[in-house]
């Protein structure tokens, strides 16, 4: 059953809600700016979505607050959000904030905050890489609650077996409520699975180390039986080729890793941060959670949610510019888009070069200050989001904006094209707009440092929600 906004309006006018079985489908448009249901940007990096107690109901979502943040990671809040359905997020609130004179104080760094639920205990445990400003205290924090949605209260920061501890993840087994600490240690060169007390307070015994791997961002996916522990190599907040291990138990063997996307792509621009199993009453889907940092200003940061596909032993990142998921069911479909290539735009024809990513139409808009990439919108008029594919060949981790004018008004915001040193893959940076029939839509480079952009076309999908005021 379909409801249009217009159908949600009319019930909330006769004064009723719609009951949960009529949860809306969740749209993706990875990389995106993601607001709350107030409008305000979300703020939850590094994190992890998850139910209350052992599944079922509200999803929540915890992550690190970084609002106002360049290149400086500081502690400023964990906080959670709360949703029935993926579609829209309400802002639960920081469920854990700076306590002065402390290990946890706002010069701190906590990064990757987690939450499990302990059944032992009937409370929330989250566990977090806990640091200083320069990474020498390499240990874990730990903090319960009662409740999912906080306060939690600290118990202490300290490395688990005395050994350093950095980028790491907490996982639970949802089978044998047995729970693992995977974290990076011996500086940075081992990753090591660790598995929890009875509590999850504490780690009791180590279970396997992979030796000079150099990998962070762990996460894990149990599918059939079997474990995919998801890991990135270290570089910074550059992203990198995401890949995978496979074993038939968290204490291995584990076999080689494998990429989750091809190796030109990385991983779409993310590194993973959490890897979600939902038991959807048609299907079972799986469900990657990336971060898309800007180490440069940390607080555009942004989120990249795909679907993830199980074949055989194997997985893979669907790529997709925009698709939906209905959580209750577990089903998912990509979003139809109109493309409007190089060749069909309106764009100087002296800017059109070949393009060596094997774009459609065979031509890309060569963008430099001084090129614009322009088109007629013949489509529906309506709240669209424009997903730009381009590729940019510049120096690795490089951040240059892209705006947008529709009709001679420059939409407000602009697109983040970033650059991955040797790569030609056609990346995509999405802009929501507003559209109608005849629109001229003009893409212009903000700030050209040398090296022009190729953008190979333009992704035009379907909004359900309006873009925000001033689009
Ligand atoms: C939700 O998505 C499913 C699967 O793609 C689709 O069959 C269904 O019609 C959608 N429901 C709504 C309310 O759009
Ligand atoms: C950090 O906390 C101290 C109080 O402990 C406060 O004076 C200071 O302004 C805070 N700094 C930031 C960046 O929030
Ligand atoms: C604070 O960090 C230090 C290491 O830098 C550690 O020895 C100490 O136990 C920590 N204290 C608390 C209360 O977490
Ligand atoms: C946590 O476990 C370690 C290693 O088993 C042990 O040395 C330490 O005392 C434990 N800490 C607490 C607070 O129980
Ligand atoms: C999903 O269902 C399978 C099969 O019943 C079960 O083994 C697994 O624990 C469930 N996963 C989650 C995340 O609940
Ligand atoms: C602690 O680190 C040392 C050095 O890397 C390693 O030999 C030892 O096995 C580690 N301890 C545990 C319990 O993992
Ligand atoms: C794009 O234009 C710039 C500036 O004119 C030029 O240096 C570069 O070679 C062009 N790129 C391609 C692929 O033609
Ligand atoms: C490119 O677009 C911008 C914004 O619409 C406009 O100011 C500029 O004049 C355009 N440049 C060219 C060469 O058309
Ligand atoms: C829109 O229609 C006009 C007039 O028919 C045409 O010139 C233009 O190429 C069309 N735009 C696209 C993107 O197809
Ligand atoms: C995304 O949010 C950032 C931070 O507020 C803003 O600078 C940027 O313009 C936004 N991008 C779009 C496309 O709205």
């Amino acid at each position: 059953m379909r409801f249009t906004s217009t159908a949600l309006g009319v019930f909330s006018l006769l004064g009723f809600s719609l009951p949960s079985v009529y949860a809306a489908n969740a749209t993706f448009f990875p990389l995106m700016n993601m607001t709350d249901s107030a409008g305000d940007l979300i703020q939850a990096h590094g994190g992890c979505i998850i139910q209350a107690g052992n599944g079922g109901g509200d999803w929540y979502w915890f992550g690190t607050d970084r609002t106002g943040q360049a290149a400086d990671a500081h502690f400023e809040a964990v906080n959670c959000y709360k949703s029935a359905d993926f579609s829209t997020w309400d802002f639960v609130g920081p469920v854990l904030t700076p306590i002065p004179n402390t290990n946890i104080s706002n010069s701190s760094v906590l990064q990757r905050p987690k939450v499990l639920y302990n059944d032992k205990n009937s409370e929330y445990v989250m566990w977090w890489h806990a640091d200083n400003a320069d990474y020498s205290e390499a240990a874990v924090g730990v903090a319960t609650s009662k409740t999912i949605d906080g306060k939690y209260e600290w118990k202490g920061n300290f490395q688990p077996f005395g050994n350093q501890s950095r980028d790491m993840t907490v996982w639970k087994d949802p089978d044998t409520q047995v729970a693992y600490l995977i974290y990076a240690t011996n500086n940075n060169a081992d990753l090591s699975i660790a598995r929890l007390t009875d509590d999850y307070l504490n780690v009791s015994k180590t279970l396997y180390t992979f030796h000079g791997v150099y990998e962070e961002a762990p996460g894990v996916f149990k599918i059939d039986g079997k474990f995919y522990l998801v890991e990135s190599p270290q570089n910074g907040w550059t992203p990198t080729n995401n890949a995978y291990y496979v074993a038939s138990s968290m204490s291995g063997p584990w076999s080689k890793s494998t990429l989750l996307a091809p190796d030109t792509a990385y991983t779409y621009l993310t590194q993973n941060t959490y890897d979600i199993v939902i038991n959807g009453t048609s299907q079972q889907f799986y469900l990657y959670l990336g971060d898309h940092w800007n180490g440069n200003q940390l607080a555009t940061s942004s989120y990249a949610f795909y679907p993830v596909i199980h074949k055989g032993n194997s997985l893979s990142i669907h790529y997709t510019g925009g698709w939906t998921l209905d959580a209750a069911t577990g089903v998912w479909t990509d979003l139809p888009y109109e493309l409007i290539t190089a060749k069909m735009s309106t764009t100087s024809r002296k800017t059109l070069v070949a393009c060596g990513d094997g774009c459609a139409g065979g031509k890309a808009a060569n963008m430099t200050s001084s090129t614009n990439f322009s088109f007629t919108w013949n489509g529906s008029a309506g709240a669209k989001v424009l997903q730009i594919v381009y590729t940019y060949p510049g120096p690795n981790n490089d951040f240059q904006q892209i705006g947008v004018t529709v009709d001679g008004k420059a939409a407000p915001g602009n697109a983040l094209m970033e650059s991955t040193l040797g790569t030609s893959f056609g990346q995509m940076a999405p802009f929501p707009v507003t559209l109608k029939k005849g629109s001229k839509v003009v893409l212009n480079l903000l700030d050209y440092d040398g090296t022009a952009f190729l953008v190979d076309a333009v992704r035009v999908y379907d909004s359900p929600t309006a873009a925000p005021p001033g689009y």
